[in-house]
């Protein structure tokens, strides 16, 4: 049985991920602020192969103690890391807030950075080749009208998956992205239906991306079926053109 810390396991593409690393044998580690009903079901259905930690990702200061100390425990060997977790934050740029953005960039980029250290450390520790795998947006790479400071959190991030690997391929760490497309979830539920429409008609498929479809892609990425694959942005967004 393989344990993969996950972030943002209470809904949403987060509880996906988790439902599939459980069904297919493995544990999670979830972090969240809050449970929810599906989650607590998901618990009652595999007690043994889920355990959940409600903490605050944006008090990064605590990440090493309370995620990687008091709730995985330094004994527990790791396999891999799922950055999930992150907020949105629409508005035109002329508008932007410092403390909403600074607020964004903790939550997105800041906590995923320490995660993947002390990821990093418990790999090294207990001599395992993890893998790391973060959920990025094709909003950093077509650009959305309202999306710039989100998308900047996810272009951060892929610069720093790309390194994270190209640094510790030597120890045979992986690390990759998933780049999703709009997803039904509570994120994308605050967009106007018409706003939506505009952005589906950008995708080949005409329709949005399939969170078990990407939450599938996650897992390949955390197994050894990916083994020679480090350092990419993997698609899944219906083709958004
Ligand atoms: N939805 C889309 O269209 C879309 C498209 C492209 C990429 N993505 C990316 O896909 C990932 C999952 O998004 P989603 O659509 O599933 O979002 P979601 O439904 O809003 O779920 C977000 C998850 O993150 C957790 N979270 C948020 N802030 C947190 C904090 N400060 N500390 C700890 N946990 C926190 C939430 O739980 P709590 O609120 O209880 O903390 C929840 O479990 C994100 O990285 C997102 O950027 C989404």
């Amino acid at each position: 049985m393989k344990n993969y810390l996950v972030t943002g396991v209470s809904r949403g593409l987060g509880l996906k991920i988790t439902e599939e690393i459980v069904e297919g044998g493995d544990f999670v580690y979830g972090v969240a602020r809050n449970s929810s009903k599906a989650l607590d079901s998901l618990i009652e259905k595999y007690p043994s192969s889920v355990k959940f930690l409600s903490f605050d990702l944006s008090r990064v200061d605590s990440i090493k103690d309370a995620v990687f100390k008091d709730f995985i425990g330094l004994k527990t060997p790791l396999h891999g890391f799922v950055d999930n977790a992150a907020i949105a934050y629409d508005d035109i740029i002329s508008n932007l807030n410092y403390e909403k953005l600074s607020e964004l960039y903790k939550v997105n980029v800041f906590s995923a950075m320490v995660c993947t250290k002390y990821s990093i450390r418990n790999f090294i520790l207990h001599n395992s080749s993890g893998s790391i795998v973060h959920i990025s947006s094709v909003s950093a790479h077509t650009g959305y009208k309202g999306l710039a400071m989100y998308a900047s959190t996810k272009g951060a991030i892929e610069a720093f998956s790309k390194n994270t690997a190209r640094e510790w391929g030597i120890r045979k760490i992986r690390s990759n992205c998933v780049v999703a497309g709009f997803m039904e979830t509570d994120m994308s539920a605050s967009l106007p239906e018409e706003q939506k429409e505009k952005i589906f008609n950008r995708t080949s498929l005409k329709i949005p991306a399939d969170t078990a479809s990407v939450a599938k892609t996650v897992v390949f990425l955390l197994g050894d079926s990916s083994k020679s694959i480090t350092g990419q942005n993997i698609f899944v967004d219906s083709g958004t053109l």
